[in-house]
């Protein structure tokens, strides 16, 4: 309810909103009916049942398992329905006379490995083509997400994006099934970056032992943004020291600490870091996914103070943003304001 309440108020269009956790609370439905958002996932009978009671006119894509081998981040363990029950879920649907317009799955986050998209699109196929046979019409396939963030992986997104496009032309040749998708981390992971500051340090002599030799403590914590895997977004840390500077100090292998009083609060297990004094910057990339959001301040370290920063880019289109002016009306509000050349605007 939260984030469609968010949405709605950053002006986004009801009908392009899909509510798609699988499990809803009463409460969230009728919210959803009462605000139009009519699009929405299913996995179980129980749900259709809460659906029928709360929403029956509301527009349902059936949420399939993806066959994903990721240890972490795999929502298939938690979501989506096997192949095999398609059929009988649907026909339990059609019972209940709920319009289902198509098959949503998401493959888990960070994956590498188009086969898996590749196979949750053909096992939608197979559902279109269980749906058509029960009446209904299927128009919609939603291919989730699980695309990252960084220019680190771009590679990797055309790739997958590539062998996507290939399987849904494949499966679906006609031309009559809309596509959607639902990135988080591919819009947002490289849009933040975090600096956080040198609180102390331990030095050990490792005397070229290759041991770790440096360790830091920064003011933020793995309560606060350093989450469980949050290394896995390509998030590095980036010492903030001019280039002579970098130059000249000697590089040790070094461990960079959270500042709770917990030994699990940890930034960084190992990186090489030039030696670096108490009140120096580390900054860290790629931080715009999740990291914010999971944060608690445990032990009463404060979040990390927002600063928005929005440079003015012609790829941007900005012209394709109907309230364009409000927009940046509000960005000059909350933001240092880069135009093009790097000259400091606001
Ligand atoms: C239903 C759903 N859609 C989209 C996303 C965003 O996924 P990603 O960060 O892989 O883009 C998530 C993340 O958990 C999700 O649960």
């Amino acid at each position: 309810m939260g984030e469609i309440r968010l949405a709605l108020k950053s002006g986004a269009d009801p009908r392009k909103i899909i509510f798609a956790h699988t499990i809803k609370t009463h409460k969230a439905l009728k919210y959803a009916s009462s605000v139009s958002v009519n699009f929405m996932t299913f996995d179980t009978k129980e749900e259709l049942l809460k659906i029928h009671k709360d929403f029956p006119t509301a527009r349902l894509v059936l949420r399939l398992k993806a066959e994903s081998t990721q240890e972490f981040y795999n929502l298939s363990k938690k979501f989506g329905c096997e192949l095999s029950e398609a059929e009988d879920l649907l026909l339990h649907a059609k019972n209940l006379n709920l319009n289902v317009v198509g098959v949503s799955f998401h493959v888990g986050a960070l994956i590498e490995c188009s086969e898996i998209y590749t196979s949750a699109i053909e096992k939608s196929r197979q559902v279109f083509d269980t749906a058509q046979k029960l009446g209904f019409k299927f128009t919609i396939i939603d291919i989730g997400a699980g695309f990252f963030g960084s220019i680190e992986k771009e590679q990797v997104f055309h790739k997958v994006s590539h062998d996507i496009k290939r399987s849904l032309e494949e499966n679906f040749p006609n031309g009559d099934v809309e596509f959607i998708a639902e990135p988080g981390c591919y819009c947002v992971a490289s849009a933040v970056s975090l600096t956080t500051s040198i609180l102390g340090k331990k030095s050990v002599d490792s005397n070229g032992t290759n041991q770790i030799s440096r360790e830091y403590f920064v003011n933020d914590s793995y309560y606060g943004s350093f989450f469980e895997h949050h290394d896995l977004y390509d998030v590095k840390p980036v010492p903030v020291l001019n280039p002579s500077e970098l130059k000249e100090r000697r590089k040790y292998k070094s461990k960079i600490w959270g500042q709770t009083c917990c030994s699990e609060d940890v930034a960084k297990e190992e990186c090489v870091l030039p030696d670096m004094e108490e009140g120096e910057f580390i900054q860290w990339l790629n931080m715009g996914a999740y990291a914010r959001g999971v944060a608690s301040n445990f032990t009463i370290v404060p979040y990390p103070v927002h600063k928005h920063v929005f440079i003015q880019n012609p790829k941007l289109k900005l012209n394709n943003i109907p309230n364009l002016s409000e927009v940046m009306e509000y960005i000059s509000q909350v933001s240092v304001l880069i135009k093009q050349n790097g000259e400091e605007d606001i």
